[in-house]
């Protein structure tokens, strides 16, 4: 009998759960023993493991965050950490992992399966920021949460003729502030990608929008800009918003939304997607396949070796600043 185990690293993101629920029932059904290992890496170096089977997973399916607990860990990128972990793999006879997180998760996952124990990376960030794939699991559901966050956001915007700064996570990465942004109807839209100036993609566009009559303002910025802040004289959203209304005479807010981004129900999306991905991981490892990572590419599941995984990279899809900045005007 084969035994394979399933941790989830790093960021918990809203569908972690349905992926977890995949890679048990998969294994469970094809005849494989599953453990899941608690707090990621922490817990894989302690032995922090049960025994799962079929009903451990019932009712997750919906559930936010992760049953499993993440953790991100200092020790495990040590190498007597890595070998402490092998160690208890060997000891409880693990003969692959599926390890649910990001990049980071993945870098970890590289390293186990170099030293022989076989692991399949599946992409669970709500950043989206995984080279090698289209989508990772969580995105949806965060970027949903935005959306209705600055929903809401917008009812005193409109109300009191404000303007608010929302900051969004996404600290390497601006998917989640563009596509927010887009969907929101934010004026202006800052994401680490892109160089900015905040006279000129701020001041003025909101300026020149004063003049045809808005009287009231959302700007999306992502988490990762505050270095490129910084470098124009402003620190944080707060600054940004005090900068604005001087400038403008608008009165001005910042709102971070911080972890409320991560957490609540997966959307549909993000279940299927977590279950299709949980199950395919788990097919690999049964199979005796390990050191990929399981990527969606155009909708279809497959999947890459780690190493060209972590070497690949991805742009962000500039055509839709363009699209944004020339319709919430
Ligand atoms: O990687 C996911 C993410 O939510 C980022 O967007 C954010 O910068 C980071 O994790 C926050 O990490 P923590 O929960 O450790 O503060």
């Amino acid at each position: 009998m084969k035994t394979i185990a399933v941790l989830t690293s790093g960021g918990d993101a809203p569908g972690m759960n349905a992926a977890i629920r995949a890679v048990v029932r998969t294994g469970c059904e094809n005849g494989a023993r599953v453990l899941g290992i608690r707090r990621g890496y922490a817990g894989l170096m302690q032995g922090d493991m049960y025994e799962m089977n079929l009903r451990s997973v019932s009712d997750i399916i919906h559930r936010g965050g992760t049953m499993l607990y993440s953790a991100r860990s200092k020790e495990f990128c040590t190498e007597a950490g890595m070998q402490k972990a092998i160690d208890v793999c060997k000891d409880a006879g693990i003969e692959g992992i599926v390890v649910i997180g990001g990049d980071g998760s993945f870098r970890g996952a590289r390293d186990l399966s170099l030293r022989g124990i076989n692991c399949v990376g599946v992409p669970g960030t709500i950043d989206n920021d995984i080279a090698c794939c289209d989508y990772t699991i969580g995105y949806d559901t965060c970027l949903n949460t935005i959306m209705d966050m600055v929903d809401r956001i917008r009812d005193t915007t409109e109300s009191h003729d404000r303007c608010f700064i929302v900051e969004v996570m996404g600290r390497r990465a601006g998917y989640l502030a563009l596509n927010a942004g887009i969907a929101v109807g934010a004026t202006s839209i800052l994401i680490p990608e892109m160089e900015f100036s905040i006279e000129r993609d701020i001041i003025e566009r909101m300026r020149r929008t004063q003049k045809t009559g808005k009287e009231h303002f959302i700007i999306v910025v992502a988490e990762g800009v505050n270095e490129k802040l910084v470098a124009q004289g402003i620190n944080g959203v707060s600054a940004l918003a005090k900068y604005v209304e001087h400038n403008l005479g608008v009165e001005s807010r910042a709102t971070v939304l911080g972890h409320v981004q991560r957490g609540g129900s997966p959307s549909c999306k993000d279940r299927v997607v977590a279950s299709q991905m949980g199950s395919y991981a788990a097919h690999l490892l049964l199979n005796g396949i390990g050191n990929r990572v399981v990527a969606m590419q155009k909708e279809a599941i497959l999947d890459y070796d780690i190493f060209e995984a972590l070497n690949m990279t991805k742009s962000i899809d500039l055509s839709l600043y363009d699209t944004a900045m020339e319709i919430s005007i």
